[in-house]
């Protein structure tokens, strides 16, 4: 195949599983990122688990001229962009610093793909650009309601942006919303490794089972759910990885008119925080400590994705259950606390 790909973000936790899915299919990978959420470990790891070395640009994307010149002798097909900053709290108290990242890596990326003459772009996009939707399960057609953050105001502004580009330039691109993504490759030599206290839950969960934190915090008891806790849809990371995959083969073959595509990636089934909870313990054989705490800013009772688009379109289905995922998790967990 040898179509060359350029992933911002690569060393992340996303970019690094969809590095070795793709390398595993025969794409030539090149990464750029900064390191801001990552370690340089993670280049390793990936170099490891497939045996191929992969050309590294540590460059901040908000420095166009650096990326220019760094990149300057490179010719790539297609760009996949994950790198961004993705902290809903950080961004409610910071809300500039997420329009200047995220934005504005965004504003050069597409700068640079009209430079290079470079036709086809992937972009993270994510669940919140839905908001706090109307009706369940969202599907692609669902409207972006108000921003429940500004990070998830820098995903409905980026989408935006991305689809003028794409008709002015008439070139394609495709936006996969995510919804949970959380687990751990199988090799256990990457995962999610937030770099100090875990925001979303199942790092939370597993610090906690590990005994680097206390207790878990639930935030909020009393939404209209199932068991009052919030239901979301968590897809397994390698199934995340693979839609990735799916959609980089979709862009390489296909002569659609529509220059812009948008596809939900979640499995469809929603869980509740104690079902994620009760999930990592019987899976795990392991206690949690948990307290129910007030609700936290920014969080909705229930989204879960309908994924029939995606399935359909992008010939891609999600294979892993919730056991796979919170076992895959605990392995990672314990892999590097070792
Ligand atoms: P991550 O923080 O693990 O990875 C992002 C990577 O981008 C990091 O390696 C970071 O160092 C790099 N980066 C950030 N700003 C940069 C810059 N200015 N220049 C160069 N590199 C930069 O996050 P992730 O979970 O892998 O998320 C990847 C993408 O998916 C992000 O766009 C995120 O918003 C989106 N997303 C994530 C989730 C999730 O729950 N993890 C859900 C929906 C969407
Ligand atoms: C959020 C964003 C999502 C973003 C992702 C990455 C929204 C609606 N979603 O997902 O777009 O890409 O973060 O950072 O903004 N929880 C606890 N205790 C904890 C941590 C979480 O009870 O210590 C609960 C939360 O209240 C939530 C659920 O667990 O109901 C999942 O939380 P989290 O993993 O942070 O993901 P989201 O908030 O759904």
């Amino acid at each position: 195949m040898d179509k060359k790909i350029l992933v911002t973000g690569g060393l992340g936790y996303i970019g690094s599983h969809t590095c070795i899915e793709l390398i595993n299919n025969g794409f030539n990978v090149s990464i750029i990122d900064n390191l801001v959420n990552s370690e340089i470990t993670s280049l390793k790891s990936i170099e490891k688990i497939t045996g191929v070395k992969i050309n590294f640009y540590m460059v901040d994307l908000t420095d166009y001229n650096k990326m220019k010149n760094k990149l300057e002798n490179e010719n790539f097909d297609i760009v996949i962009h994950f790198a961004a900053l993705k902290s809903v709290s950080e961004s409610i108290n910071f809300p500039e610093k997420y329009m200047d990242n995220n934005i504005g890596s965004l504003k050069n990326i597409l700068k640079f793909m009209e430079y290079k003459n470079i036709k086809k772009l992937l972009f993270s996009s994510s669940c919140t650009v839905y908001g706090k939707p109307d009706s369940l399960p969202v599907t692609e057609e669902s409207i972006f309601k108000k921003p429940e953050s500004p990070y998830a105001e820098t995903k409905q502004i980026s989408e935006k942006l991305i689809d003028e580009f794409s008709n002015k330039f008439k070139q394609n691109s495709i936006s996969l919303r995510y919804f949970n993504p959380v687990g751990a490759h199988d090799s256990g030599l990457i995962g999610e490794k937030p770099k100090g206290k875990p925001e979303n839950l199942v790092p939370y969960i597993s610090e906690t089972a590990i005994g680097l934190r206390k207790s878990l915090s639930v935030f909020g008891s009393d939404y209209k759910t199932k068991d009052g806790t919030p239901v979301r849809d968590y897809i397994h990371i390698v199934d995340l990885a693979n839609a990735h995959l799916a959609a980089v083969i979709r862009l390489t073959n296909y002569k659609s008119k529509k220059y812009y595509e948008v596809f939900n990636i979640g499995t469809g089934k929603g869980y509740s925080v104690l079902e994620v909870i009760n999930a990592f313990k019987k899976v795990n054989k392991v206690d949690i400590n948990y307290k129910i705490v007030g609700r936290r800013k920014g969080d909705i009772d229930i989204i879960f994705s309908d994924n029939t688009l995606s399935r359909k379109t992008l010939n891609w289905k999600p294979k892993k259950t919730i056991e796979d995922m919170v076992e895959s998790s605990w392995r990672w967990q314990k892999n590097i606390n070792r």
